[in-house]
């Protein structure tokens, strides 16, 4: 009797170190940001063991478990937050999001711009591929640089892009006019339902809708060239990453990464 309950527990130990991956999100800059989870439920069910939202002092990291078939997950971080009253996608200067310190879980998107590490774990092929990205495609909002322990590639926009961002992308402001943020071309179009920077539209296949339509496109590309700029930057050929899910990678995502 004891030697089965004992190769139960060890079979169960297994088995959840076989099905989970140890991410960490260490916040490398000097000031306390917010970071945010959020899970696209539309697309699968599994979801990180960790709160949607929490604070993060100045080089503190949290780890924590991701489950191997996580689908269309995302983590970003919020700036200037202040949840004292009215908790919503407002408490922050950008990354806010439906329900204030902790993500609504189904409608909990950050509040655009924001610099975005994206993952679908276990997809593709047999379920064969980790894809993930730094997307700048809801904007910038702090650099990021997504790493892993089983040699894959980096994905990143590692330079802060608020200082020289084209002035009509530029913010939103801190209290000292200090820039916050840069927003995508998409964000500032006046027509985003026929736009060649949002690919909607008459723009919405890659043919139609090639990077040189996104005015500031380069701006993007050239200081973070390891990011997912606009909706089809998978062209670039170093936009959307991959990693052999047999390899069973634990990710670290970096915020304000050290040069
Ligand atoms: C947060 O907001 C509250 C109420 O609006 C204010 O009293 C408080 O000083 C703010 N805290 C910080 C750290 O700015
Ligand atoms: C991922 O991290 C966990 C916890 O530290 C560890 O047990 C596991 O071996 C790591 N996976 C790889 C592929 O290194």
């Amino acid at each position: 009797m004891k030697a089965t309950a004992t190769s139960a527990a060890t079979l169960l130990a297994l088995a959840a170190s076989a099905t989970a991956r140890t991410f960490t999100v260490y916040n490398a800059c000097p000031f306390t940001i917010w970071p945010a989870v959020f899970t696209d439920l539309n697309v699968g069910s599994a979801t990180p063991s960790i709160e949607t939202g929490w604070s993060a002092a100045p080089y503190t990291s949290r780890s924590f478990n991701v489950p191997d078939n996580w689908k269309a997950g995302r983590i970003w971080a919020r700036r200037n937050c202040n949840f004292s009253s009215n908790p919503g996608p407002n408490s922050c200067a950008n990354g806010g999001c439906n329900g204030g310190l902790l993500c609504d879980p189904r409608t909990g998107t950050g509040v655009p711009p924001a610099t975005l590490a994206e993952w679908t774990l276990s997809a593709g092929e047999g379920g064969n591929w980790d894809y993930y990205d730094v997307s700048l495609v809801d904007g910038y909002n702090l650099p990021a640089k997504i790493t892993n322990n089983v040699g894959c590639a980096e994905a990143s926009c590692p330079v802060d892009l608020g200082p020289n961002c084209p002035a009509a992308l530029k913010g939103p402001f801190d209290s000292t006019g200090f820039p916050l943020g840069c927003k995508s071309d998409c964000l500032v179009d006046k027509n985003p339902g026929n736009s060649p920077s949002c690919c909607s539209g008459s723009h919405s296949t890659p043919q139609t809708c090639p990077p040189s339509g996104v005015p500031n496109y380069n701006y993007f590309k050239k200081n973070c060239p390891r990011s997912y700029v606009y909706a089809y930057d998978e062209s670039s050929g170093t936009a959307l990453f991959t990693c052999d899910a047999r390899k069973k990678a634990n990710y670290t995502l970096t915020f304000c990464p050290p040069p």
